[in-house]
């Protein structure tokens, strides 16, 4: 394990808020205030803006996971620190902010180039669903407890997390969830689409771990080209989609380093060494 918070040997621009253990090329991500339940302030937006950053320049790295410290994955958007102290201060510095939580939230984490998985390990409310949703795929623990508990304080689920649910969750049940802000747990949350897998507490970590493993073993430029092709083609029409889905598979086996489509078909064709339809093709690395 790699007990730095990312790059070695610097000084870096976050472990107050937000920490990172690198281990075996998975890199926990850990909101780091559990005795505010992980509740995101302006302190966690700069420094996962900062994390997201250097985990994308760092080889090592090769999936990432987000978690919380504590009985907590996240409260949401901090109460005080984010909405009442900047809502009084100096206009620019509160778009400023919204700007960044928007840009690590959504922007980059639906578009982060390596695997992302959401591990929801206890309470998951408003703005963090946002968290949970930018990951590209997660797991709970049973017993976690989900909420959009934005009706309760009289706001609406903004930032972007009503698009951001309205993309995963049904109509009916997002705006059941919206409207009533009742809690649901991790099983509900797997019913919902809202997460991938659910499972007993003591089980969540090393469920997560095998996940990105298998995603690990997977070739990362193919693993970047499908999802990056997955979020544009949902808003296209099925000719463009149809269209820029084989010229974006043109340019990932141009593109990518290992040739994967090669060494696939030449070790399936040719030598007859595995099955595509149930494994991985043998990798270099
Ligand atoms: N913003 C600011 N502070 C928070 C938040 C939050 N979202 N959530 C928890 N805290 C703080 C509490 O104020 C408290 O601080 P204190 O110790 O200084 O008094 C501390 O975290 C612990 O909170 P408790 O309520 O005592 O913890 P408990 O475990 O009993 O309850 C729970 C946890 C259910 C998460 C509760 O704290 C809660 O309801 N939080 C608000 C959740 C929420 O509505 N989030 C959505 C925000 S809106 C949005 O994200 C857009």
């Amino acid at each position: 394990m790699t007990a730095s918070n990312g790059t070695q040997g610097q000084e870096k621009p976050w472990g107050e808020f937000v920490t990172v253990d690198i281990e075996e090329g998975i890199a926990w991500i850990t909101l780091n205030r559990p005795d505010k339940r992980n509740a995101i302030n302006p302190g966690i937006v700069y420094e996962m803006v900062a994390v997201l950053d250097a985990m994308e320049e760092d080889d090592e790295v090769k999936v990432l996971v987000v978690t919380g410290a504590g009985d907590a994955f996240s409260a949401g958007q901090d109460l005080k620190e984010y909405f009442r102290i900047p809502d009084a201060g100096p206009p620019l510095a509160r778009e400023r902010l919204y700007r960044a939580n928007a840009a690590w939230q959504w922007r980059r984490m639906m578009n982060f180039p390596k695997p992302t998985i959401a591990m929801v390990n206890g309470w998951c409310f408003g703005g963090a669903f946002q968290v949970l949703i930018g990951c590209d795929l997660a797991v709970a623990a049973d017993d976690a407890t989900f909420g959009l508990s934005e009706i309760n304080w009289g706001i609406i689920p903004a930032g972007i997390v009503t698009k951001s649910v309205a993309e995963v969750m049904s109509q009916r049940d997002a705006l059941y969830y919206i409207m009533t802000g009742e809690t649901f747990d991790g099983k509900r949350a797997k019913e919902l689409g809202l997460v991938n897998i659910s499972v007993p507490r003591e089980e969540l970590r090393e469920r997560t771990r095998t996940l990105a493993n298998t995603l690990k073993e997977k070739n990362p430029y193919v693993l970047r080209s499908a999802k990056t092709a997955y979020h544009h083609v949902k808003s296209m029409s099925w000719d463009a989609a149809l269209d820029y889905l084989m010229a974006k598979s043109d340019q990932t086996k141009f593109r990518d380093p290992e040739k994967g489509d090669q060494a696939g078909m030449k070790q399936f064709l040719d030598d007859k060494s595995y099955r595509p339809g149930l494994q991985t093709y043998k990798r270099e690395s």
